[in-house]
């Protein structure tokens, strides 16, 4: 099928979504003047939340570079882990503010006498909030949650920061400019042939499977996520050196692996043993898998990553576009949630 010259009038929404990314990050940062936060040094964060919510977490966890400041823990389930409690700054993040998981979390900080925060752009999250009077970040609502992480990202960090827990200010002034400049390259209305549409094209018949280093798992995560969600296909993320032990014998012996295609994403910070591996492993599957590695570029970690992701969310949308599918509603999970609910 010949690749359309302008973007389809459903995933337009979607490539506007994305290219709102750096504008994103500036109001989000935006987001905490004004907010009352009362500086309790905590000795753990424990974010939790759902998908397109959740991952704002985990970028954030990656990004930090600091490592005197407290453990962040991600959470992605319905109760907190048993040590969680008084002296834990516990945040809330759901887009929606209505993800059942979230809230049940949150409930259980309150319980638990945690410190208690929220990034919400609504919903119940907000109402439990303004309620307890909870320190609550609202970016704006009407996007889809994962259409959302500029704004979840920012403001999350800059609550993170208010606690002492963060110090990532200026480095995420600098970003905004940085993922202007990539957004011109990327864009539909850029050059024709950029990385983003090339990769959808390679990506187009195939099974998409993303690695990672664990420096750059968030990435892949969001890879997989935002295929599935935008492009919806099926798609996974694995990790190195972890898929050495396991994945990589499934790539040597099933035939099916030529339906796949892995993408290596590859940064420049990591330890030569690391690097090494890398290579061996891609030697290993060479002929058997489709592969392309991703070199991770910028002058900061946080740089890197964002590269990564934003070019990652444009081949999402080009994916969809050349698949012909909408890249924005998720029905079945607007489906699953409305089952949930009915009790
Ligand atoms: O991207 C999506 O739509 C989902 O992954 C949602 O983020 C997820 O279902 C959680 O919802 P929310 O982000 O509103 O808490």
């Amino acid at each position: 099928m010949p690749r359309p010259a302008v973007p389809s009038a459903s995933s337009h929404v979607m490539f506007d979504i994305v290219q709102s990314l750096p504008e994103q990050i500036r109001k989000g940062i935006e987001l905490a003047r004004g907010v009352d936060i009362a500086p309790t040094f905590p000795q753990r964060v424990v974010i939790c939340g759902m998908g397109g919510s959740a991952i704002s977490g985990d970028l954030i966890a990656a990004c930090r570079p600091v490592k005197r400041l407290p453990e962040i823990l991600i959470v992605r389930d319905y109760h907190l882990p048993d040590f969680v409690g008084k002296g834990d700054l516990v945040v809330g993040v759901s887009y929606s503010g209505n993800t059942e998981e979230t809230l049940s979390c949150f409930r259980e900080g309150l319980e638990r006498g945690c410190t208690l925060a929220g990034v919400s752009s609504g919903g119940a999250l907000e109402g439990l909030c303004t309620q307890g009077g909870y320190p609550l970040m609202k970016p704006p609502g009407g996007l889809p949650p994962r259409g959302a992480v500029g704004y979840l990202f920012a403001s999350l960090a800059m609550l993170l920061e208010a606690y002492g827990a963060l110090a990532i200010h200026r480095d995420l002034e600098g970003l905004v400019g940085y993922l202007e400049d990539l957004r011109e390259a990327l864009c539909p209305a850029g050059p024709k042939d950029n990385d983003a549409r090339r990769l959808a094209a390679f990506l187009r018949d195939r099974i998409p499977i993303v690695y990672a280093t664990p420096t750059y798992g968030a990435v892949a995560r969001r890879w997989q996520t935002q295929l599935n969600e935008n492009a919806k296909v099926l798609a996974w993320h694995g990790l190195l050196p972890e898929m050495d032990h396991n994945e990589l014998v499934g790539w040597s012996a099933d035939d099916r692996a030529h339906d796949f295609a892995a993408v290596f994403l590859q940064s420049p910070e990591e330890e030569d043993a690391m690097e090494r591996r890398l290579r061996i492993t891609q030697d290993l599957m060479k002929g058997r898998v489709p592969m392309e590695t991703l070199k991770a570029r910028g002058d900061s970690l946080l740089e890197r990553i964002f590269q990564l992701l934003y070019l990652g969310d444009f081949v999402s949308v080009y994916l969809a576009e050349l698949r012909g599918v909408d890249p924005t509603p998720v029905r079945v999970i607007d489906e699953l949630k409305a089952r949930l609910a009915r009790r």
